[in-house]
């Protein structure tokens, strides 16, 4: 939502569907479309782009892994810029302990990627690629080209290396301040909540709140916001919600400053 993109499809296990429909709904309460689709086997992320075909309808598309939490990635103009890219794929790195967990990517002092390989035993360099990806409308071609890896799995990866060859890929390295969790695992969702926790308890601001980033990019008005705060205002998120409106971030100067970092 804060890169600007409004048209987003969800794709889930036949077992979840129902249970992102019921939580995120048709998105026109944040002023956004969400549509869903199911992936039926884990088959692999780039499979993602087969199954969308139709939604992307050859247009630019931006592709974000479920289990990945990002914070503090550069400011919000320069994602913003990503997703109006037509030409190419930029992909995300940052430096990790344990690259070998993760697509692994090369660079030059430059920045130049050299080399991209998913789950290599000896990483040629410690930064992983992060589960946040854009794509130019060559992608779905790509991903129907591809075979499935010694996993069974169309990797995102071998998207990204026909990319490096063609040479239109570009890797964005996060500094140190960045956070990254894939909180595909009991013990990282802990850490990412964690985190979050502490950054929301010491700012007295929320991350990721769907409400007030709609409100702050202008997506829902005063009065949608407000409605959405009826619903729910007897809670804390609610009452939260409320010091958003009070606030008035809708100020395009104020969003930014407000999300700079998120
Ligand atoms: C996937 C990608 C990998 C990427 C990672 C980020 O790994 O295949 O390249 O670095 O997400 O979270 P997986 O979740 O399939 O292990």
């Amino acid at each position: 939502m804060l890169a600007g993109i409004r048209d987003i499809l969800i794709i889930t296990t036949p077992k979840d569907h129902d249970h992102f429909v019921e939580l995120l709904k048709d998105g026109s309460q944040w002023g956004i479309s969400i549509k869903y689709a199911i992936q039926t086997k884990p088959s692999g992320i780039a499979e993602a782009f087969i199954i969308a075909e139709k939604f992307i309808n050859n247009e630019p598309s931006c592709l974000i892994l479920g289990d990945n939490i990002l914070y503090g990635a550069g400011n919000i103009k320069f994602l913003q810029e990503q997703a109006k890219s037509r030409d190419g794929a930029s992909v995300f790195c940052l430096s990790v302990k344990d690259p070998h967990r993760y697509g692994v990517v090369s660079i030059t002092a430059e920045g130049k990627a050299m080399s991209i390989e998913e789950k290599p035993e000896n990483p040629k360099s410690n930064f992983a690629v992060i589960g946040l990806y854009f794509y130019d409308n060559n992608v779905v071609d790509i991903a129907k080209s591809i075979a499935p890896s010694s996993r069974g799995e169309l990797e995102i990866t071998t998207v990204n290396q026909i990319y490096l060859q063609r040479n239109k890929l570009t890797v964005n390295q996060l500094g140190r301040g960045a956070a990254w969790f894939d909180a595909g695992t009991h013990e990282s969702l802990v850490e990412a909540s964690y985190f979050m926790n502490i950054i929301e308890r010491q700012q007295g601001l929320k991350i990721g709140c769907c409400e007030e980033i709609a409100y702050s990019m202008g997506y829902i008005d005063e009065k949608q916001l407000e409605r959405l705060i009826f619903q729910i205002k007897n809670t804390s998120y609610g009452q939260y919600l409320k010091t958003v409106l009070k606030t008035n971030f809708q100020e395009k100067e104020g969003a930014e400053t407000l999300y700079e970092n998120v």
